[in-house]
């Protein structure tokens, strides 16, 4: 993958913002290439200025960006970047986000709220945006809020490669937090050859991030409960899952999520709760005080080094995954 200039004409441009940085970095180092020059910074205002120190005509640009906390100016940041490469004409511009900020306001859940994820992905095409690559996005209809080209990762087989390496996969049974992951959840248990059980939950649409576990559906009795969603933010919903996993007689409960969003005091929370490992990836960037001797984070890197290789030579992402080249 490394000689990516001389397999053609053209020139491959990997350009990171801010907000993740090392992931940045790992990626570059992946593909073999430098990151592009960029002067990033913020006036005493809160406004923020970029600028290449390098011309970017004609080039295959790859913006990335993690829409990490502070999200709306690391988006910012993103759409001012695109803007500058659009108006400095480069060929063509892909936006990466590894993990897609807002996704979570997909709908209108009541009258007068916003759809705040299609908002973002229109921020991002009306900047210059031609394509968008992703990992996870909460749900798959985000896809469809891109007007163009988009390229879906999937963390898991990085993900179950971890799991696989460290726990008896026959002792596991995939367990979905609630019932909008249960797809996600079954294609875990394709890759693990695991039965599955399902928390029925349900939440207060007046309080944002409270949720109340009810039941579980299916058997966990004596099992490893390996709990699988897409998102850990306050670690609210895999906490309250766990204790009720327990309750129905767990052995013990594993996490594995792709975003470790780990808001408020998640990290004290995880740790100090029964669960034995909290599996993520680096889609966000985690740091010194969200980190916790329970957390394992395993690096996107690869992943995405070889999906951008793959578009830049006019490959086939889907392919990637079809023959098992993404297998971890
Ligand atoms: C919910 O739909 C998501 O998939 C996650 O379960 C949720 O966002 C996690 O948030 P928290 O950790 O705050 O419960």
């Amino acid at each position: 993958m490394s000689d990516i200039e001389t397999t053609t004409s053209k020139r491959l441009l990997l350009v990171s913002g801010r907000a993740n940085e090392p992931l940045a970095e790992a990626v570059a180092l992946e593909l073999g290439t430098k990151l592009a020059s960029l002067t990033a910074y913020d006036f005493a205002n809160g406004e923020i200025f970029v600028r290449f120190n390098e011309s970017v005509r004609g080039t295959d640009a790859f913006v990335l960006q993690s829409h990490s906390d502070p999200i709306n100016k690391w988006i910012m940041e993103q759409m001012l970047i695109i803007d500058a490469l659009r108006r400095a004409s480069a060929r063509r511009i892909t936006v990466v986000v590894p993990y897609y900020g807002y996704a979570r306001q997909d709908k209108k859940h009541r009258g007068r709220e916003p759809i705040s994820a299609r908002l973002v992905s229109d921020l991002m095409r009306t900047a210059g945006a031609d394509r968008l690559m992703a990992v996870d996005l909460h749900t798959s209809q985000i896809q469809g809020f891109f007007d163009g080209p988009v390229d879906h990762l999937f963390a898991l087989n990085l993900l179950a490669e971890h799991v696989r390496k460290n726990i008896d996969v026959s002792k596991i049974t995939v367990v979905s937090p609630d019932a909008g992951r249960v797809r996600v959840a079954e294609r875990w248990t394709d890759v693990l050859g695991s039965p599955l059980a399902i928390i029925h939950k349900r939440r207060d649409p007046d309080i944002p991030n409270e949720v109340r576990v009810l039941e579980v559906v299916g058997d966990v009795k004596d099992r490893i409960c390996l709990l699988v969603d897409d998102i850990v933010d306050t670690g609210g919903t895999i906490i309250k899952a766990a204790e009720t996993l327990f309750d129905y007689g767990a052995s013990a409960v594993i996490v594995a999520a792709s975003h470790a969003v780990l808001s408020d005091n998640a990290a004290e929370r995880l740790q100090q709760s029964r669960i034995t490992e909290v599996i993520v990836t680096d889609t966000l960037p985690v740091t010194q005080a969200q980190s916790f001797e329970k957390l394992t984070v395993l690096s996107i890197a690869p992943l995405l080094a070889t999906a951008i290789n793959e578009v830049f030579n006019e490959g086939s992402v889907t392919q990637l995954f079809d023959d098992g080249r993404l297998q971890a």
